[in-house]
């Protein structure tokens, strides 16, 4: 059913851990690739030229489009750039994609590479339109929200507001904020499907991880959780570009997208393949 399942893990399902890695610091962008589906070399001779052209064909795109999706000489690709990512933003983190996904996975069927501000996927079987929450990348903040009475609360309502209409806009992507229990601190979410899916499966994607955020990240500062089709976000600072309000006399954030702040470096990571 999942592309990515790895038929000789099913038993495994609900707990294979692949890697637990800690201290990730002072990267502007995260990658994590996730490679499966190894090639005979010898076999499939063609495959690693195919798969190069391809890629270096993808960034020239990335300056045009924020999402992209296309099938040739036997390979399906897709990347997605997050909604509020500008394009020449979405160009450098998807020509880091291309060249970093080459490098890690060259001679794999199936990978995928997550960084904050987009995604690149492929495969020699034809994912397009098919959902999938599998194989998951949970990153979290080990530290604990400082307004422990809330709990995951204020995270949870904003996720929930958010998951209501994101799969029906057009960009399938959404942020809000709010302002946290004491009125103290703003805290800020994030949500994205990719737009390949159609509303529902977004929809349903977007449910199951909101649902998987009790896994690891109940009650921390900030979490992050990818999945192929979809993924979300938390943290008690701005990550994302903020809408310009035309009524609002306040300066509009720098084009940049925001870096991490100090305290990110308590950052743990998980990637779950099915
Ligand atoms: C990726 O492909 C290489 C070469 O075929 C193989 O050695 C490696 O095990 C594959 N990785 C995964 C996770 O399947
Ligand atoms: C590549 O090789 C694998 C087995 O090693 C095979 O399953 C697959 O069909 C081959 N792909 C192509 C495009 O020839
Ligand atoms: C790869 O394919 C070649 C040619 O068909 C074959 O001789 C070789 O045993 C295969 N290697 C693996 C690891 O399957
Ligand atoms: C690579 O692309 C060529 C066409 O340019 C195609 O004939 C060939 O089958 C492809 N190789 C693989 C392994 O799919
Ligand atoms: C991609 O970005 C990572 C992290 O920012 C960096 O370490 C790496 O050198 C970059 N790779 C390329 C090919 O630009
Ligand atoms: C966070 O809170 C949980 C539950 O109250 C507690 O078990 C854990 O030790 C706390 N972690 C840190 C890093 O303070
Ligand atoms: C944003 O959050 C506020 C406060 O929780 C909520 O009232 C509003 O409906 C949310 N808007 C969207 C688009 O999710
Ligand atoms: C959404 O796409 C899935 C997979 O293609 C399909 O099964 C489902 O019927 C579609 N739902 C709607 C409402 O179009």
């Amino acid at each position: 059913m999942f592309l990515l399942l790895n038929p000789t893990s099913f038993l495994s399902v609900l707990i294979t851990i692949i890697t637990l890695i800690s201290s990730i610091a002072s990267q502007p962008a995260y990658t994590y690739p996730f490679c499966s589906d190894p090639q005979n070399i010898t076999e499939n001779a063609s495959y690693t030229s195919n798969l190069s052209a391809l890629l270096s064909s993808l960034s020239s795109k990335a300056s045009l489009n924020s999402f992209y999706a296309d099938s040739s000489n036997g390979i399906y690709s897709l990347y997605l750039c997050r909604g509020d990512v500008p394009s020449n933003t979405c160009q450098t983190c998807i020509n880091n994609a291309t060249q970093e996904i080459q490098r890690q996975c060259a001679s794999n069927g199936t990978a995928i590479i997550w960084y904050d501000e987009c995604m690149l996927r492929y495969s020699n079987k034809n994912f397009h339109g098919v959902y999938q929450t599998y194989p998951r990348l949970f990153m979290w903040n080990n530290e604990n929200t400082t307004s422990p009475d809330e709990q995951n609360f204020g995270a949870l309502r904003l996720i929930y507001t958010l998951i209501e209409d994101v799969p029906y806009t057009d960009m399938m992507f959404g942020t809000n904020q709010s302002a946290s229990h004491d009125g103290s601190q703003n805290r800020y979410a994030l949500t994205q499907c990719s737009r390949d899916i159609n509303s529902s499966d977004c929809s349903s994607c977007l449910g199951i991880l909101r649902d998987a955020v009790t896994k690891c990240c109940q009650a921390k500062r900030g979490w992050r959780i990818f999945a192929p089709s979809c993924s979300l976000r938390y943290e008690e600072y701005p990550f994302y570009q903020l809408p310009s309000v035309p009524s609002t006399p306040v300066p509009v954030p720098s084009a940049q997208v925001p870096e991490p702040v100090p305290g990110e470096s308590n950052t743990k990571t998980w990637l779950v393949r099915n």
